[in-house]
């Protein structure tokens, strides 16, 4: 049996490096117990290079986007080569929150609106640079005909289209329903959901990947993950691994989540 995968994303989280080191510090220290679960954190990229140094060997680093280009003048911008360089092994990419698009969402924040052309060129340049890409896809509103299905395949094609079948061993995907993601989320979504949507991924990654391979790749759950659901996302909806968002920033929560993937 494969080992689990759990992520944490800590977004725009905490204000000041001395609040991120009281969060990694419980993790880092007790992480090396749980053998079945490779443990990532995703920090602002500010905090990365000090949290390399505390992470220990267990728990593995990754940043939250990239840039399409190693370097240049791209004010403002992170560089994959310069993630690496850091320690990171993993980048998140497609986030949700990165690709939403138009006005400012209700609560009045700008966001990224980041293109499809974009996400592509990312994972291309981040698998070719060696760092593992978790991939998010996800609709923003569910619906019982499955026609949000569509959208699912629509980002996964739009984002593999043209990465060499060698990279993409180091793929990960993570479904994250946006209508089921963070604090203010419109539902919540169910493991039986999962397990069908885990399926249609593989399906449409099998295009893409080299001959076999599809039924191999990692596909994770994210969306409000805590750890009363993680058990159920893990062992009815067959995940191979949880991004979690707001509870990976208290580490009593995030250590249960991982005790329960190690389980
Ligand atoms: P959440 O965020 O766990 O706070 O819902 C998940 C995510 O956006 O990655």
């Amino acid at each position: 049996m494969s080992k689990k995968l759990i992520v944490g994303n800590w977004k725009m989280n905490p204000v000041s490096f001395e609040k991120a080191k009281k969060i990694l510090a419980p993790v880092a220290k007790k992480a090396g117990e749980f053998k079945q679960v490779d443990v990532v954190i995703c920090p602002p990229n500010l905090y990365l290079l000090e949290m390399k140094k505390l992470a220990g060997r267990k728990v593995m680093l990754g940043g939250q986007d990239c840039h399409y280009e190693s370097e240049g003048a791209f004010t403002g911008f992170t560089s994959p080569a310069g993630l690496r360089d850091l320690g990171a092994g993993y980048v998140i990419l497609g986030h949700s929150e990165r690709r939403r698009a138009g006005p400012p969402a209700s609560d009045g924040c700008i966001r990224a609106s980041e293109t499809d052309e974009e996400i592509n060129k990312k994972v291309k340049i981040a698998l070719k640079l060696g760092l593992k890409v978790i991939l998010c896809v996800g609709e923003e509103s569910f619906d019982e005909g499955g026609s949000y299905l569509r959208v699912i395949q629509d980002q996964l094609v739009k984002a593999l289209s043209g990465v060499p079948k060698k990279d993409l061993e180091n793929l990960v995907v993570a479904h994250e329903p946006v209508w089921a993601i963070g604090a203010n989320a419109k539902g919540s979504d169910t493991p039986e959901n999962f397990a069908h949507n885990k399926l249609f991924i593989r399906k449409v990654l099998n295009d893409f990947m080299a001959k076999g391979l599809a039924k191999e790749a990692p596909v994770l759950y994210g969306g409000s993950v805590n750890a009363k659901n993680a058990e159920s996302f893990l062992k009815e909806g067959g995940a191979d691994g949880l991004l979690v968002g707001r509870e990976s920033l208290i580490p009593e929560n995030f250590l249960k989540i991982i005790s329960i993937a190690n389980a």
